[in-house]
């Protein structure tokens, strides 16, 4: 989605802003574009495509020079990446970035049509850019409370007056936008990892504010025009975490990253022997009270989501629902006050998460957050948040997020089961042991590397997959299979194993490899029987399995072999040859591994 970016300080304002998109590239885009003030008059330059595309432009025509100005990646929503659609918008008075979707534009545009306003591109932004102008009335504040009365819609602005060069301005409503602060310097930016290299400190913009930024000032002012006291935050985050340090991909580097990520979320959260979520405002009282659990997410979140769903139950015997954000909150949903509503994000920014959210907490239920980026939207609004410790996440593949969303998901099981007796204290120490050992058999599993490496190359020129598996088996076989055809572009399915021969055995052939993930002892006869079926029909498999499994070398053309702990906790393993088949076989067939086609980091828009 859309990367907001703005700089006031000493340096040279070009430099920063085409430093600090880069950092933002992960998040997806498809042109960029910086207006930077020069001699007292905005200076635009902008370009379709990546940033490179920007600096050759500026190349040949000019790379204006100044001390303040503002930035953006965008994501095309209205109308399609082009030099004309790209931001900034504005005119000679004004120039605005935008990161979100004014849902009025049009009414908006007719009417400043009528004003004489004429249009050259086909967002939304330029209408509000124009909006903008046409409320103008000299003084920057009062003009954009005038402008946010009648806009609606989500948006992350940052804006620039022609009158106001030592001024940027900016404004928020459901779209992500901080102020960082330096010495002699601040910045507005849509994440603070893209700034880390020059301050750690930031502010948080809440919906509806709005803010006065100079070199050494910030002022952030509610619709009323009253000052409000913000809190300074300070990034934990190391610099080096937004860098690729060494690794080819930002990819691989998190999937390296996954023993220290999950470490990070596990020991905190295991006190004696026990599980502890008292932190995230979870109390044993609050969680033996709930009758029902939903959990709402989007993609990989709702993958690890439906890991939760089996063990949860399993363990702690409470019903769990499991819902893809974007249809929960169209399907009038049976949440009542008695229920725990948990929304999984990586960014605690997904638009549809949000909008769950939202539903939830006006039906009464509780709400818990379980989240990566701190002070991230999802992470505000909820009632209680469970932070996952990962680091940014810059590949838009999730891999390290899923891993941390997964121990959070056991966490919250084992406290669950333990909260209401569902299992005994020795069993609650075992299960606490088995989570505190995951990060040291994650690390294994990377040893796998040279054999998925080889699988890799036998599945590279496969038009289409399917990935089968039973229980837990199943719901980790589906985030295989999204993680494959994101980056790969090769179609892939994820299938409950034993729901094959009611239809899609059909499409068996040699040319159907199979990827078949068998973890679950109850289940194992089962799923080997299925994969029998898929290998009589000429099919390639290739098995992820525990090291202790004995299996025919006839039925399964490549397996790999995978250190053993609770079965419950098997997916943390299984996912990490799932990853890396994926990552290479993308590579292999020199995609953008980190930047897929089409795709953004974080969803920002419905
Ligand atoms: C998968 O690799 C993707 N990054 C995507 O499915 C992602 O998990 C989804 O868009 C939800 O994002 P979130 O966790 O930031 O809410």
């Amino acid at each position: 989605m859309c990367g907001i970016v703005g700089y006031i300080g000493n340096r040279d304002c070009t430099d920063v802003l085409l430093d600090t998109l880069s950092k933002l590239e992960y998040r997806g885009y498809d042109s960029a574009g910086i207006a930077v003030f020069e001699k007292g008059s905005i200076k635009v330059k902008k370009s379709k495509g990546k940033l490179v595309n920007l600096v050759k432009k500026m190349d040949v025509e000019g790379r204006p020079s100044g001390h303040c100005g503002i930035g953006h990646t965008r994501w095309a929503t209205h109308g399609e990446p082009s030099d004309i659609n790209s931001h900034p918008h504005g005119n000679r008075r004004i120039s605005i970035v935008h990161n979100g979707i004014i849902e009025n534009y049009k009414e908006l545009k007719e009417l400043l049509k009528k004003e004489g306003y004429a249009f050259e591109s086909e967002t939304d932004t330029e209408v509000l850019a124009k909006l903008i102008d046409y409320y103008y009335n000299g003084d920057p504040v009062d003009t954009l409370i005038n402008t946010l009365a009648h806009i609606d819609g989500s948006y992350g602005v940052g804006i620039v007056f022609r009158d106001f060069p030592d001024h940027i301005y900016a404004m928020r409503k459901d779209s992500p936008l901080i102020l960082g602060t330096g010495e002699n310097e601040n910045f507005i930016a849509s994440d603070i990892a893209s700034i880390l290299k020059y301050t750690r400190d930031y502010y948080l913009i809440e919906h509806g504010e709005i803010c006065d930024i100079t070199q050494n000032e910030i002022k952030v002012f509610d619709t009323h025009k009253n000052i409000i006291e913000k809190e300074l935050h300070t990034a934990t985050w190391d610099v080096d975490a937004a860098e690729k340090g060494g690794y080819e991909h930002f990819m691989l580097k998190e999937i390296h990253e996954q023993p220290s990520a999950v470490k990070l979320t596990l020991s905190p959260r295991i006190k004696n022997s026990l599980p502890d979520l008292s932190e995230s405002g979870l109390t044993a009282e609050k969680l033996g009270s709930y009758e029902n659990i939903y959990i709402i997410a989007c993609g990989t979140a709702m993958h690890a989501a439906m890991v939760g769903k089996y063990v949860i139950e399993k363990l702690a015997r409470v019903s769990v629902t499991v819902d893809i954000a974007s249809e929960f909150r169209y399907r009038d949903p049976l949440i009542n006050p008695t229920d725990l509503f948990i929304a999984i994000s990586q960014s605690g920014e997904t638009a549809d998460t949000k909008a769950a959210l939202h539903l939830a907490k006006d039906r009464g239920a509780d709400t818990l957050a379980i989240v990566n980026v701190v002070g991230s939207s999802i992470a505000r609004e909820a009632d209680m948040v469970l932070y996952t410790n990962a680091g940014p996440e810059i590949s838009v593949a999730s891999t390290k997020a899923y891993s941390v969303q997964l121990a959070a998901m056991y966490l919250l099981a084992v406290e669950l089961a333990n909260v209401k007796k569902r299992i005994t204290s020795e069993e609650c120490a075992k299960l606490t042991e088995n989570l505190l050992e995951l990060p040291s058999l994650i690390e294994k599993c990377l040893e796998t590397k040279e054999m998925c490496q080889l699988t890799a190359s036998k599945l590279v020129n496969a038009n289409s997959l399917l990935y089968i598996g039973r229980g837990l088996d199943y719901a980790l076989s589906m985030e295989g299979s999204l993680k494959l055809k994101e980056i790969s572009y090769i179609h892939s399915e994820s299938y409950a194993a034993g729901e094959l021969k009611h239809g899609t055995i059909s499409l068996i052939t040699d040319n159907m490899p199979v990827v078949a993930v068998a973890t679950q002892r109850a289940l194992i006869e089962k799923t080997v029987s299925n994969i029998e079926e898929v290998k009589a029909r000429g099919a390639m498999v290739v098995l992820v399995c525990g090291e202790s499994l004995e299996i025919e070398d006839k039925i399964v053309d490549y397996v790999i072999r995978l250190p053993e702990t609770n079965e419950m906790f098997m997916p943390s393993l299984a996912a990490i040859p799932l990853q890396l088949i994926a990552y290479y076989t993308s590579v292999l067939k020199g995609n953008d591994v980190d930047q897929p086609r089409n795709l953004a980091k974080s969803v920002t828009v419905e």
